[in-house]
């Protein structure tokens, strides 16, 4: 599924965000910036051990990443040129700022992307797995925040959903129609 926001095309697609070409893919890291599980242990996997060395510097430097932060790292193995890793909150029932956090979370990792030039970029469905965040209420978060922000800012050409399981895909699917209907 896809449709054109401005001069970008959003699209959101079924799949493994490792195996994506785009110039950046997004991590769904922790503060500590180590690895973990789910989506960051695929790309850490996935990436090789180029990556981790970078998050250590970064870590070394800035100490934890805040989240509703992101930072960017080599691609190491992958077919991405780079990794952009953010933190999304973790759900306690929305009552702890949890939808400003993961809209900051999307922003401030398509900010990295179009201050580095780059022309695409993929996200996956930050903090609706470990972090607990419900799904629907993500997607919402999520995809108004990637169609205001390249409502604006048109360097990025492409801003890929990656959705790993068919109901995440569905959900996110079905939040795009609502609010591209919506905008149109
Ligand atoms: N490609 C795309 N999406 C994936 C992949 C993959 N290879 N692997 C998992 N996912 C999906 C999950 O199915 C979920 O929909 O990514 C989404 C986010 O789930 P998590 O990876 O658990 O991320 P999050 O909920 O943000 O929790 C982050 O988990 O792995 C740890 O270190 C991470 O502490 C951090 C926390």
């Amino acid at each position: 599924m896809e449709a054109t926001v401005n001069r970008t095309v959003i699209r959101l697609v079924q799949g493994d965000i490792t195996r994506q070409a785009t110039d950046a893919i997004v991590n769904a890291a922790n503060s500590g910036l180590m690895g973990g599980g789910g989506v960051d242990g695929a790309i850490h996997r996935a990436g090789g051990p180029a990556i981790l060395e970078e998050c250590r510097r970064i870590r070394d430097e800035i100490g934890r990443l805040p989240a509703g932060k992101a930072i960017i790292t080599t691609g190491g193995n992958l077919k991405a040129k780079y990794v952009i890793h953010t933190v999304g909150p973790v759900w306690h029932g929305g009552t702890k700022q949890e939808a400003e956090t993961l809209a900051s979370a999307h922003i401030e990792s398509l900010k990295l992307a179009a201050e580095k030039g780059l022309r695409s970029v993929s996200f996956p469905a930050i903090s609706t797995g470990a972090y607990g965040y419900p799904a629907e209420l993500a997607a919402k978060v999520a995809l108004q925040a990637a169609v205001d922000f390249v409502g604006v800012n048109t360097n990025l050409k492409e801003v890929n959903f990656v959705l790993f399981d068919s109901p995440t895909y569905r959900i996110y699917a079905d939040m795009f129609s609502q609010i591209t209907q919506k905008s149109n």
